[in-house]
């Protein structure tokens, strides 16, 4: 049999398995799995890789619209470049419903801002901001049934918090036409309570944004996003937890049996409060929310990655160019932490910080590690088992990963649009060195190939998931 591509003497690895392989790849797709194939105009040299399934990062921001002024840092062309960069072949970002938007505009103008501009493929959740009638009986259920099955809820930000009733109506949708839940869980007024007893008392350094928002304000809020879940009786997957608090509520809803899921980042890890006290505005290259908070709630993190409380590993990548930073843009002139736009970039650093510090420093095997980082967001979000694994049939999106490569974190590896990374000078062990996007190569070495092959991927709407591969067993 003559292939488009083989990838030879690579060791194979899966959520599940680690094995020795050559891999013939035609059409885009793996074809075979086998010993010795040879018949192929581009033979890829795998020894002494390792061949995992591309990255899949179901949690990021592009081209988002934030505050007047503020201009994210990434739109579709870098954001996924510098995913591809990371190892990752598909990246599901938010699209967010501006205020008075329907749904269909908020899509339609993403799609134009994506199309032909992407390094990898994507999906897309959605955010609604504004639940109108219209839009929760027509809208989403309509869009529901085309496949786009995930939407994002804010518990807090001015411009996008959902009132309780709202959030009860969202997980109603979302109960009778299965879909899934994000929600992002913070309390809304604690935090202005809170801020402006802090700018009261004259503390407006980056520092004070986690104090603005301690783990209570987290605490409350999960357990209040899972109580209405289990009240309307749906699913729910809360995003970007920070501490052991909130990952012990979600636990304790998994322990009762609730379809209750959790996610997690690398801010989580590696970050602390202590990294928002920076001299300056230096603080703001690291205000993101929840923020970072201390070394017990790093540990709680790992735990629940390692215990199967978090179930997928996810950027946030939320990308603010530091230049942009410290609230320039702040009415009267005024700086505090208030008008630092929350988020951080990642997109890149999310698989090598997870190799290195997780599988480099024997805290979760390999096969977990691919569980995190692509497996489990293909099954959650729908895609699997076209994506998030190395199987015949399925799409040949791989990552070749040197796992030996030492590689000093600088902004300039990564190829985003920002101007800084949180990790700059962080020494990680395990690099992707070759990104494959349907069988093309869409990375090599960090030299990111001319071409976009990238497509918006269509989901399977409910009615057609009869693999039950949207929900995980
Ligand atoms: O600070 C963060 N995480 N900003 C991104 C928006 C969000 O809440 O995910
Ligand atoms: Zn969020
Ligand atoms: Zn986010």
């Amino acid at each position: 049999m003559t292939f488009d591509t083989i990838i030879k003497g690579g060791t194979v690895v899966t959520a599940s398995d680690r094995f020795c392989a050559d891999i013939g790849i035609c059409a885009g797709q793996i074809v075979v799995l086998a010993d010795a194939l040879a018949d192929a105009p581009e033979i890829i040299d795998a020894t002494g890789l390792l061949v995992m399934p591309g990255g899949i990062d179901s949690h990021v921001h592009l081209d988002q619209p934030g505050a007047p002024g503020i201009v994210m840092a990434d739109n579709f062309e870098s954001g996924t470049r510098s995913a591809a960069i990371g190892g990752n072949t598909t990246v599901l970002p938010f699209c967010l419903q501006q205020k008075g938007q329907s749904l269909r505009q908020a899509i339609a103008g993403y799609q134009a801002k994506a199309q032909g501009n992407c390094h990898t493929d994507i999906a897309l959740h959605l955010i609604i901001t504004d639940p109108t009638p219209h839009v929760l009986g027509q809208e989403l259920p309509a869009l529901i049934a085309e496949g786009y099955t995930s939407i994002k809820i804010f518990m807090t930000y001015d411009d996008m918090k959902l009132a309780d009733k709202d959030i009860l109506a969202v997980l109603d949708v979302a109960r009778r036409h299965q879909a899934l839940v994000m929600v992002h869980a913070e309390g809304y007024d604690a935090i202005r309570y809170l801020t402006d007893r802090l700018e009261h008392e004259g503390k407006t350094a980056p520092f004070f944004h986690g104090a603005s928002r301690p783990i209570p304000v987290e605490r409350e809020a999960t357990h209040r996003a899972i109580s209405f879940a289990e009240i309307v009786g749906t699913e729910a997957m809360i995003v970007h937890v920070s501490n052991r608090q909130a990952m012990e509520e979600i636990r304790r809803a998994q322990q009762r049996g609730l379809g209750i899921h959790g996610e997690t980042c690398p801010q989580y890890l590696l970050l602390t409060e202590a990294d928002m006290d920076r001299s300056g505005m230096e603080g703001a290259k690291y205000v993101c929310s929840p923020p970072p908070r201390d070394s017990d709630s790093q540990s709680a993190c790992w735990e629940g990655l390692q215990q199967g409380v978090f179930e997928v590993f996810s950027s946030d990548h939320c990308p603010y160019r530091y230049e942009d930073e410290g609230g320039k843009n702040a009415p009267d002139g005024k700086r505090s932490f208030r008008y630092v736009p929350n988020g951080i970039p990642g997109i890149a650093t999310r698989m090598p910080i997870l190799f290195s510090e997780g599988v480099g420093k024997c805290r979760i095997d390999l096969n977990r590690f691919v569980a995190l980082t692509s497996t489990n967001h293909a099954k959650r979000y729908g895609l699997y088992p076209r994506k998030g694994t190395i199987a015949v049939g399925s799409d040949a999106d791989l990552v070749l990963w040197d796992p030996e490569r030492e590689v000093v974190i600088t902004h300039a590896l990564l190829q985003d649009g920002c101007d800084y990374t949180p990790y700059e000078g962080l020494l990680v062990q395990g690099w992707p060195v070759r990104t494959m996007l349907r069988g093309r190569t869409v990375m090599k070495d960090g030299e990111i190939g001319s071409e976009r092959y990238g497509l918006e991927l269509h989901r399977p709407t409910p009615s057609e998931n009869t693999q039950g591969c949207k929900r995980l067993a």
